[in-house]
């Protein structure tokens, strides 16, 4: 027999002794809410801690290169990344390590931006396309080959 048929049972038998079922429930609820005070609690600050971490990595204007490699997938049809070999553009090994790009500009985070934004000489414009964070992920990439 479980212990709310006791507590009905008792509650239909005495005067008065449904009240054992109400105060069972709040002695039960007190200490959950607790538990899932510090459940948010927890979670807020783990927020904070991400939030946190996100906004430094913004700050020092590094994107995450293992991202950018999957945002590089679109490149991959006319750019190497392994080799300087041309496929529809120039092959991009070593593109932070040359003098200049074929439009004459010294690579730097804002020139290979800006080539990427723009496009141009058969290469679509990629401005309106990427966001703004998956190309400081795909400069972080560019900058590993
Ligand atoms: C449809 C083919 C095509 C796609 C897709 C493409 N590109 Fe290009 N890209 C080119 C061509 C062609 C050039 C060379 C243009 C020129 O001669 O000035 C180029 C040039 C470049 C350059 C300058 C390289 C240099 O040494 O001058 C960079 C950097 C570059 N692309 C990055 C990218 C990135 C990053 C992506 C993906 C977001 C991408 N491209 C997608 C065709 C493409």
């Amino acid at each position: 027999m479980s212990l709310t048929e006791i507590n009905v049972k008792a509650g239909n038998g005495l005067p008065g002794g449904g009240v054992g079922v109400d105060e069972r429930c709040k002695i039960g609820f007190a200490p959950r809410e607790n538990v899932l005070t510090m459940h948010r609690f927890r979670l807020f600050a783990l927020c904070l801690t991400l939030a946190a971490g996100s906004l430094e990595v913004r700050a020092a204007g590094k994107g995450d290169a293992a991202k950018g490699k999957a945002v590089f997938e679109t490149c991959t049809v006319c750019h190497n990344a392994d080799s300087d070999e041309k496929k529809m553009g120039p092959g991009l090994k070593g593109l932070f390590k040359k003098d200049k790009m074929s439009n004459g500009k010294k690579p730097t985070d804002a020139t290979v931006r800006a080539r990427i934004d723009e496009g141009g000489s058969g290469m679509p414009p990629y401005k309106d396309t990427l966001s703004d964070s998956e190309k400081d992920d795909l400069l972080a990439y560019l900058k590993t080959l």
